[in-house]
């Protein structure tokens, strides 16, 4: 992960001209300039209200479900929180984001490997709006400009005093907008059904609230949303007393890597307070997860929010269905039945 001899530049061959503008499918030294820039303007636009917005839309979502006794615990609450949280971040008006929401759940769908015709054309369509939408959202931050992410991105300078082009921003506002929300949705939905599955330390980390941050880090290790990520080899390399040509596609699986016995005690066991979780889940080195302080936030508000207003969680008969993904791991629905918390 910090050997720069695995690059991710050969990708852009293979991708639309609109996706490989973001600095995902870049190399350094632009990956470095665009990485410095977004970095900056993502910071600075997250807010001093961070917390307490993402509280509010927990425990709206939450209050929805009450009187019902059960929800499907993704498309009712880890599916539409992070929607809202990074559409309020990119500037989105709130009661627009309801739309995001619907077509960000028609994605989820029809993106599983297991997804028919008809339900990957409505991803493809949902998808096309929502490039749509902020393309429309740019024309308009560009005339009246806000205090949102949109707008910094737009007026955003780099160290060599160069704007991003039009198509790089609405690279960046898509990329931050699709890798910000489904892997957060997957660290909920993972994390919640983790800790159902081991009541044990379900009942430690109710009653011990301060553990809360250890147990996001050892959910974002013993479920990572991301199990694999790509690079391409710039040169040869020689690794493992092998030798990798130039020009070849490495997986390097986080997931397998989260679970290395010779770096974690145990690592089959859930641990919530384990000590020196050095984990991959966000990735390490010069391409480390942008979004982690916003995805750590996110994980423990809605944990805290579920447990704190329901004493009781349980899996309903209806089975989790995980999505159909050797990249990412998540649920596409997890029912749970709940009460209240007197
Ligand atoms: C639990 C949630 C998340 C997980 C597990 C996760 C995981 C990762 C991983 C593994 C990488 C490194 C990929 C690689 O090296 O090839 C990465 C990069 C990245 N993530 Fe996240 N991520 C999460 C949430 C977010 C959020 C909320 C945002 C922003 C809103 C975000 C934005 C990014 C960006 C921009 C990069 C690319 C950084 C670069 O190439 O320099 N992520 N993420």
């Amino acid at each position: 992960m910090r050997d720069q001899r695995f690059g991710r530049e050969a990708f852009r061959d293979l991708l639309p001209a609109d996706t490989s503008a973001s600095l995902l499918f870049r190399d350094p030294p632009d990956h470095t300039r665009l990485r410095n820039l977004l970095s900056k303007v993502f910071t600075g636009s997250l807010g001093a209200d961070l917390r307490s917005k993402i509280e509010q839309i927990a425990d709206g979502l939450l209050a929805a479900r009450e009187e019902l006794h059960e929800m499907d615990l993704i498309s009712d609450f880890a599916a539409p929180l992070p929607v809202y949280v990074i559409s309020d971040i990119l500037g989105a008006p709130a009661e627009e984001r309801e739309q995001l929401v619907l077509r960000c759940r028609e994605i989820a769908l029809g993106t599983d490997g297991e997804a028919d015709s008809s339900a990957r054309a409505r991803a493809a369509a949902a998808h096309d709006e929502i490039s749509k939408y902020f393309r429309s959202l740019m024309a308009e931050r560009s005339k009246r400009p806000q205090a949102d992410l949109m707008t910094r991105l737009i007026h955003a300078v780099d160290e060599a005093g160069h704007r991003l082009t039009e198509s790089e921003t609405l690279a960046v506002c898509e990329m931050l907008f699709f890798t910000g929300h489904q892997t957060t949705i997957d660290l909920i939905g993972n994390g919640v059904l983790t800790l159902l599955r081991h009541p044990g330390q379900l009942q430690i980390l109710r009653e011990n609230p301060t553990l809360l941050s250890s147990a996001i880090e050892e959910l974002l290790r013993y479920e990572s949303p991301v199990q694999r990520t790509g690079r391409v080899t710039n040169s040869a390399v020689e690794m493992g007393g092998k030798t990798i040509p130039k020009g070849r596609v490495v997986l390097a699986i986080l997931g397998a890597a989260n679970r290395d016995p010779s770096k974690f005690e145990q690592p089959d066991r859930l641990h919530i307070g384990r000590l020196g979780n050095r984990h991959l889940a966000f990735g390490l080195g010069p391409r480390f997860c942008l979004g982690a302080m916003l995805a750590r936030l996110e994980g423990a508000v809605a944990i805290r929010a579920l447990l704190q207003r329901f004493s009781s969680l349980a899996l309903t008969t209806g089975s989790p269905v995980w999505r159909n993904s050797t990249e990412t791991r998540g649920l596409l629905r997890l029912p749970v039945s709940l009460s209240r918390s007197t």
